[in-house]
């Protein structure tokens, strides 16, 4: 049997009611319930999660997920969405600390760290995001960057994790690392993490970052990487399609 690998569909603020469905049917055409090792999850924008719920009542190889979620149960937190809802909707991985959270809404990796806290304590499944810009990465500096954002942003009482490396240079730009500057990173975080929290029993790690049909099959059989986190090739029913079909 191959590695289990991990497909995580950001939708980002894209897709219909019409349209994402689609996509759950379609996936459900290529990958079987008999296929143990495919995981995919399908983080749509929170308005579409009450309608999507339905098909993901029972656990199979596909799972709900959100993009965010406030670090407060409740409150006066205009705009924001309640993690509570995100569970009662079935939803079961939650994205933190995107980069386009953290540069857009300015979240510190001090917000993410609560987050993650909250999302533990509902026994939800974190999907943490890291990524340095293109500045650290010229100057060498990129290993301290993205150090800093594990230890700053991963709470104690983690016992499961999900870490996306998506260098903040390669998101929608079509420019993605080399193999070797990946497996650099994984292993860097499998290092800095199991050194750092030995809590953290099952930590699974995904590359993020202008993922495609062309490049998706060479990122996946990197050893330390467990999947990828796909944002506008997962939108793309062709592109989506052939990614799904490299994984059977
Ligand atoms: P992209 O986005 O695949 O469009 O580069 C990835 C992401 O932002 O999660």
């Amino acid at each position: 049997m191959k590695k289990e690998t991990i497909f995580i569909a950001n939708w980002k603020m894209n897709l219909n009611i019409h349209t994402s469905e689609k996509l759950i049917s379609v996936s459900r055409e290529i990958i079987h319930e008999n296929k143990k090792n495919i995981k995919i999850i399908f983080c749509p924008q929170f308005l579409l999660i009450p309608n999507l719920s339905r098909f993901f009542v029972r656990n199979s190889n596909f799972y709900l997920g959100a993009q965010d979620c406030h670090y407060n149960v409740n409150g006066a937190f205009t705009g924001d969405s309640s993690i509570d809802l995100l569970k009662k909707f079935n939803c079961k991985y939650i994205i933190s600390g995107h980069s386009e959270r953290r540069t857009v809404y300015k979240e510190l990796s001090d917000d993410v760290c609560k987050k993650i806290n909250l999302i533990n304590e509902f026994s939800l499944l974190p999907v943490l995001c890291i990524g340095e810009s293109i500045e650290d990465r010229k100057n060498k500096n990129y290993l301290n960057f993205l150090s800093k954002q594990i230890l700053d942003s991963i709470p104690e009482n983690t016992k499961q994790l999900l870490i996306a490396y998506e260098p903040i240079w390669s998101i929608g730009t079509g420019i993605i690392p080399s193999v070797e500057e990946i497996e650099e990173i994984s292993d860097f975080i499998k290092f800095c993490v199991n050194k750092n929290f030995p809590d953290i029993q099952d930590l699974k790690i995904l590359y993020g970052g202008s993922v495609n049909s062309s490049n998706f099959e060479k990122i996946i059989t990197i050893s330390n990487i467990n999947g990828c986190l796909v944002g506008g090739s997962s939108i793309n029913e062709e592109e989506y399609v052939k990614m799904l079909k490299k994984l059977i």
